[in-house]
């Protein structure tokens, strides 16, 4: 019985299109403990984003199984993968996936439904996450208003409005520059110090090798003689 928060068997990912067979991943084992701080590595097309996307339950695997907090969640239907990714996953992207015509506080009440987002107590939350994130004075710009480090502190803030116990970034600094990235890192590893599960990928070893642990792709496989 394994105490790991994730824990993957031999998962296979296979896409085919036009009668091409892709093994985006081609069986990877691996576990991941609650409240570690895991960067995924590789080369393009190595098959990252692919196993972050199984393992926010975005999407599930060909073959293999995905245990989460102990239960098996690798052939659940799509909307039993909803609400998992409702109750446990943040997901920050490398493109901030922001709403133009919103402003940023609007921006991260979006998780709220509809309800919940004309009560109070909700737009608080989206405040004091922005304030968290060094935004309390820009709640009213929209995204165009926004640099890009200060609109991917909007998609983390957004990120954490659910209180979700894992937070999957993928590429979250791949667009700032170094003061940018700096930035999002310091609030990653702030969030991982508040008790956060916290896996992102990156393709700048300098923000990689600031994880507690690297995990190396290559050829939808874990790398293992890399991996430490
Ligand atoms: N929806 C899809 N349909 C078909 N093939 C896909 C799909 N998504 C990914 N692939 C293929 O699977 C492989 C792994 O893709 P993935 O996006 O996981 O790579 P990655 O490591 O994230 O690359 P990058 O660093 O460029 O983002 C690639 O060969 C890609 O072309
Ligand atoms: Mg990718």
């Amino acid at each position: 019985m394994s105490t790991n928060l994730i824990q993957l068997g031999d998962i296979r990912k296979v896409y085919t299109i036009g009668g091409v067979t892709i093994d985006a991943l081609a069986g990877v084992s691996i576990g991941i403990d609650a409240q570690e701080f895991v960067a995924i590595m590789g080369p393009s097309g190595s098959g990252k984003s692919t196993l972050m996307h199984i393992l926010g339950c975005l999407d599930s695997p060909t073959t293999g199984t995905y245990v989460l907090k102990g239960r098996d969640v690798s052939g659940l239907k799509s909307d039993e993968l909803a609400s998992i990714r409702n109750r446990d996953m943040g997901f920050v992207f490398q493109a901030y996936n922001l709403l133009a015509q919103m402003s940023a506080l609007e921006n991260v009440m979006l998780p709220l439904s509809y309800a919940n987002r004309t009560v109070n107590v909700g737009k608080r939350r989206a405040q004091e996450l922005l304030e968290r994130v060094g935004l309390k004075d820009r709640m009213k710009n929209r995204p165009v208003e926004l640099s890009g480090g200060e609109q991917q502190r909007v998609a983390i803030a957004r990120s954490l409005m659910m209180d979700p116990s894992i937070l999957l970034a993928d590429e979250p600094t791949g667009n700032l520059n170094s003061i940018g990235a700096r930035q999002i890192l310091e609030i990653l590893k702030e969030l991982h110090g508040e008790g956060k599960t916290i896996i992102y990928v990156t393709h700048d070893e300098s923000i990689g090798n600031q994880a507690e642990r690297v995990i190396r792709l290559k050829d939808g496989l874990v790398d293992a003689a890399k991996d430490n």
